[in-house]
Order: structure tokens, then sequence, then C-alpha cells
């Protein structure tokens, strides 16, 4: 069945912009991607949306849609009322470029900033990992970086000024899944707290609420860095131990 829907869309550049009413058509099986598409080719032929896989995976379509951080090629228009007015704009927590387009370049050093995996003396084919840390890796690796969980995080999505200390939640789950892997070498427990900011997070959840690939961001890497950087500061045994340099 198709029908017209009301949509609002987010134009403008980083001086200036405003909501843009639009009706355009809709059938059945579209997700919002492919109304923007239509947008596109029908009355807004100048419109800039990022995108590329249009199946979940590529992780560059992140928009706000009705003020909710999603995949504009996962959200499927059946989720909406045809009556509703559908409104898109693009993630707050970066600069936009254009229209629904934003620089993500942030995410880009943050993560040239992370310490690659260290195995130190071993060689190629001689790590050997229990399933329990394979599946964990698995977990962490399944993000597919749309940064939903970055744009939602409020520690930076309504402070600018705390970007410099805070890598967010995409990062510090990555010096986790670094930290956990049972053949890395560095000790990252220092680097997550002191260099990313990893006190900024009071685990309220939200990236784990928005990510795709329902990641428990939260519960199975943010939190279990805090507990190994608290075992590390406060545990009087383990801190003599560093002290003398044996832990
Ligand atoms: Fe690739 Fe949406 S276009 S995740």
């Amino acid at each position: 069945m198709s029908y017209e829907a009301k949509f609002r869309v987010w134009r403008g550049d980083d001086g200036s912009g405003e909501l843009t009413d639009y009706t355009v058509e809709v059938n059945e099986g579209e997700v919002v991607l492919d109304i923007i598409h239509r947008l596109q080719a029908t009355q807004a032929p100048d419109l800039a949306v990022r995108w590329n896989c249009k199946a979940g995976k590529c992780g560059s379509c992140s928009a706000e849609i009705n003020g909710m951080p999603k995949l504009l090629c996962m959200t499927r228009m059946s989720t909406f009322d045809p009556d509703e007015t559908v409104t898109v704009t693009p993630v707050r927590t970066f600069p936009v470029i254009r229209d629904l387009v934003t620089d993500v370049s942030y995410n880009y050093q943050k993560a040239r900033e992370i310490p690659s995996f260290d195995p130190g003396d071993a060689g190629p084919g001689e790590l050997r990992m229990q399933q329990v840390d394979v599946e964990r890796s698995q977990e962490f690796r399944k993000c597919i970086e749309c940064f939903l969980c970055q744009n939602v995080c409020h520690v930076i999505r309504d402070h600018e000024e705390n970007k410099e200390q805070f890598a967010g939640p995409r990062f510090l789950m990555r010096i986790g899944e670094l930290e956990m892997h049972p053949a890395d070498q560095a000790d990252r427990r220092n680097i997550a707290q002191d260099d990313h900011g990893l006190g900024f997070c009071n685990i309220t959840k939200c990236c784990t609420e928005v990510c795709p690939e329902h990641i428990k961001i939260t519960d199975n890497a943010l939190i279990p860095m805090k507990e190994r950087v608290v075992g590390r500061k406060y545990d009087p045994v383990v801190w003599l131990g560093s002290k003398l340099g044996i832990v």
C-alpha cells in the first residue's frame, strides 16, 4: 500500500539551517533512507545525506529520527503512523557539514590515540585463546562505527568542552576489548582513566540503548573497565604491588 507521508528534514550548513517540510510517496517495505532518496530524486536534488551499504553494516547513515538516534537504512516506515510527521535531523553531537551530513572526525582522532594490540613476543600462530575470550572480542567487534553511541552520550552531546578529555563509549569499549584480551600485553587501565576519561561515564546506558548491533557496551565493556581501574587504584595490595612494580 502506498501513501503520502509528511517529512520534515533539516536543511542547512555549519552556519545556519531550518526544518523544511515535504510530502513524499511511501511504498510498502520501505525504510527512511528510501524516502530520503526519493526526496533527492523528486524534490530536493541537493539534499546531502551520507550512506553506503543500505544494510546496517557500514555505519554511514546515522541521523536522528523524531529525535531518536537511528540508522536511516534500518528504520522501517511501517514503524510510523501514516499520519505522523517524520522529522529527520543530523546527529547533534558532531558539527554539521551540510543537511544530514556531519563531520565525525572527532571519532577518527580518538581512534588514532589508542595504542594498538600488543602481542608481546608471541609470533604469528602462537596465540591461544579460550572460547569465552573469543566471544567477548567478537561482541565488541560487531561495532559498525555508526557513532550513534557517541552521539547520544550526554558527556559530549551537550558539552563540547569534554571532547578533549573523553573518548566516548565506542573507544572506551575498544580500550576495554584490548585490556580484556588475554594476549594483549599492554596495561590500559591508566590510559582509559587518565587519557580517555573513563571516569566521566556514569553508566546511564544510553549508548547501549541506541546500539544497532545490540552490543552491551556498558555492562560488558565500560563497567568491567571501571572495576579494573578501581581495583588498581583502591585495593591496598594491588596499589602496593603497583608501587613496587610487581603488579
Ligand atoms: Fe550502511 Fe545505513 S547505509 S548502515
